[in-house]
């Protein structure tokens, strides 16, 4: 579907470069159709380097040969790019944008014919192949566009496609979630040395943890809350932990992250 595809990643910094090694992993795109650009040159050499990929300082360049355009510039500099690659985009392509806060039609406004545009918020886990994309379809992308966007996105992850009103939720979640998540991971790890265990074992610990809750919550189907009751036998050890985790307001706490994190989500392209 996608390795006889052209492919140019305009603005590949770190997002752009773990979904390059994504796709590669997965063995979707082949490298020679791919092409990057970069606000400068040291980071196309190391690009290069890295992946052998081409690389250019021309948007426009990168962008009239290919088949789908990733957009993983940074919010504030979208409006640049886009102005630069406007006249050259075809309704014939597909231009995916990753940008947070940057709405499809706001692209679409700014490009001089009716490219389909699709909006997608990616993790980083999508280096590991266990990433979480929302997608979302703007005016003039079709059901095939969607499903090319998805297959991209499913070869690095799960996918879910979503009414773009809940991007920058989608954002504030699971894009700036796996943040909080190393938070807790780190918190516990801190907490098995704190209770004698070495590091590395602690950390280990910590993250297989929070590996294997997350696979349970999404191959049980359960409500989370039925599987944490199911560790917590009656004056048992996990209740004490689940009452000093009540006390400190970790519920709380976490909404209030992915509350702030998703109204921050709605101004990053103006400031
Ligand atoms: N990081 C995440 O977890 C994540 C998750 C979901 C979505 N996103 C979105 O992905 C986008 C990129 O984020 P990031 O973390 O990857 O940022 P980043 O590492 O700063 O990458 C941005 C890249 O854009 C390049 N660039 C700057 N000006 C350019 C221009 N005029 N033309 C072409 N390229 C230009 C930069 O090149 P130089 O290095 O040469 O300056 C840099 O490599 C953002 O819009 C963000 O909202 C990020």
């Amino acid at each position: 579907m996608l390795k006889d595809k052209k492919l140019a990643v305009l603005g590949a910094g770190k997002l752009g470069e773990t979904l390059i090694r994504g796709l590669l992993e997965a063995d979707v795109i082949t490298i020679d159709n791919v092409m990057v650009t970069a606000g400068h040159q040291p980071r196309l050499d190391l690009l290069k380097e890295r992946f052998g990929v081409k690389g250019t300082l021309s948007n426009p360049a990168a962008a009239e040969g290919a088949d789908i355009i990733l957009l993983s510039v940074k919010p504030q500099t979208v409006p640049l790019v886009v102005s630069e690659i406007s006249d050259v985009l075809r309704p014939s392509q597909l231009l995916i944008s990753v940008a947070a806060s940057v709405s499809t039609a706001f692209i679409e406004k700014h490009l001089a014919s009716p490219v389909p545009v699709i909006r997608a918020m990616p993790n980083t886990p999508c280096m590991l192949n266990k990433g979480m994309t929302g997608i979302s379809p703007g005016k003039n992308a079709s059901k095939e566009h969607t499903e090319l966007a998805k297959f991209i996105f499913d070869s690095v992850g799960r996918t879910i496609v979503a009414d773009e009103k809940h991007m920058d939720a989608i954002t504030g979640l699971s894009a700036s979630g796996p943040a909080f998540i190393y938070i807790i991971i780190e918190s516990l790890a801190e907490a098995g040395v704190k209770v004698g265990l070495p590091r590395d074992i602690a950390t280990e610990l910590a993250a297989q943890t929070v590996v294997g809750a997350g696979s349970m919550v999404l191959e049980t189907a359960e409500h989370p809350a039925k599987l944490k009751d199911s560790v917590t036998t009656p004056a048992g050890c996990t209740i004490d932990g689940i009452l000093e985790l009540e006390e400190g307001g970790l519920r709380v706490t976490l909404i209030k992250a992915v509350v702030k994190a998703t109204h921050r989500a709605k101004e990053l392209l103006e400031t």
